[in-house]
C-alpha cells in the first residue's frame, strides 16, 4: 500500500540531475522529496522510481517509505521562481514523493564509505535487473543514514518504457554498464544475492508492484493502463527468467577489478 499525502509547502528545490525534485511539507507534517508529473522527463520518470523502488524494497534494500504527493492549484502559486510555479502548474494531481532522510549524505568512496557484500551484492542484482544506469561515482543516488546505505533516484530506470517498439531486444541484455557501478567492488556474493532475489521476486510480486501505478502515469492513446501494466509485466517477467545473462556479466565485471 502507498499512502497518499497533500502537500501543503513548496520548502526548497533539490537541483541535482534534470528531474528537479523539491522537498515539501505534507498534511501529515513529513517532508518528502517530491518527484514532479509536469518536469521535463514527464511521468514515466514517476513510474520508474514506484516500480523500481517498490522491486529495490521488496528484494531487502533500504529505500525511502514512497507516497502519493497530491498537489493542488494554490501549491506555490506565490513563488518567486517562475520555473518552479510552471512546474507545480503542470503537476496539479498526483506525484510521487520520497521520505526526506533528514541529516543523510551521498556515498563517498574517496570519503572512506564502505558496503557490506552482501548489500552491494544485491544491489548489483537489482540495478542490473531494473536497468538503472545511475549508480556511478559521479552520480551515486545512494544515501549514508544511520550508518546504512539508502537507494533513492529510480527514475532512470526501466529505460526501455521510452521506446517499446525496441524494447523487445532489450529483456534479455547483460547489461554491461554494471562495470560503472559504485558498489560493484565490494560486490563479492553476486550468486548468493542473485539466490535471494529469485526467492523474493516472482510474476505475483511484480504483478503486485505494477498495480500500483496510478493509470494516469501510463495510460496513453495506444494502450490503457492495464494493457500498459501487462507490456511491463511481460517485459519484467522475461528479464527475470533470463536473469543468468546480466548475473554472469555482473560476475565478470567483478572478476576484472580484482
Ligand atoms: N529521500 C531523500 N532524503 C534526503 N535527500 C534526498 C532524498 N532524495 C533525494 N535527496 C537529495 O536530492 C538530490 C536530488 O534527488 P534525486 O532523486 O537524485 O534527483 P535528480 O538526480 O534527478 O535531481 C539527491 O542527490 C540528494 O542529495
Ligand atoms: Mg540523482
Amino acid at each position: 500500500m502507498i499512502r497518499t499525502v497533500q502537500a501543503t509547502r513548496y520548502a526548497l528545490p533539490l537541483r541535482e540531475g534534470g528531474s528537479l525534485p523539491g522537498l515539501v511539507e505534507a498534511d501529515d507534517l513529513g517532508f518528502y522529496v517530491v518527484k514532479f508529473r509536469g518536469a521535463g522527463q514527464g511521468p514515466l520518470a514517476l513510474v520508474a522510481e514506484l516500480v523500481a523502488g517498490e522491486i529495490g524494497r521488496r528484494l531487502g534494500l533500504a529505500v525511502p517509505e514512497l507516497v502519493f504527493v497530491e498537489v493542488d492549484p494554490a501549491l506555490g502559486r506565490n513563488d518567486p521562481d517562475a520555473e518552479i510555479r510552471h512546474l507545480l502548474k503542470a503537476s496539479v494531481g498526483l506525484n510521487l514523493g520520497l521520505d526526506y532522510l533528514p541529516g543523510s549524505i551521498m556515498f563517498d568512496r574517496e570519503a572512506g564509505d564502505t558496503a557490506s557484500a552482501e548489500v552491494a551484492s544485491m544491489a548489483i542484482w537489482f540495478d542490473a535487473f531494473v536497468q538503472n544506469v545511475d549508480r556511478t561515482a559521479r552520480n551515486p543516488n545512494l544515501l549514508v543514514w544511520h550508518r546504512s546505505l539508502h537507494f533513492i533516484d529510480q527514475g532512470a530506470a526501466l529505460y526501455f518504457h521510452h521506446n517499446w517498439q525496441s524494447a523487445a531486444s532489450k529483456a534479455e541484455s547483460p547489461f554491461p554498464e554494471v562495470a560503472k557501478h559504485l558498489l560493484l567492488p565490494w560486490a563479492s556474493a553476486i550468486p548468493a544475492a542473485a539466490a535471494k532475489a529469485k526467492s523474493l521476486l516472482d510474476t505475483d510480486a511484480l504483478r503486485e508492484i505494477l498495480a500500483l501505478v496510478p493509470d494516469e502515469w501510463i495510460e496513453s492513446g495506444e494502450r490503457s493502463a492495464q494493457e500498459r501494466r501487462n507490456d511491463y509485466l511481460e517485459y519484467l517477467t522475461r528479464r527475470l527468467s533470463a536473469s543468468a545473462n546480466f548475473e554472469e556479466e555482473a560476475i565478470r565485471s567483478h572478476d576484472r577489478l580484482l
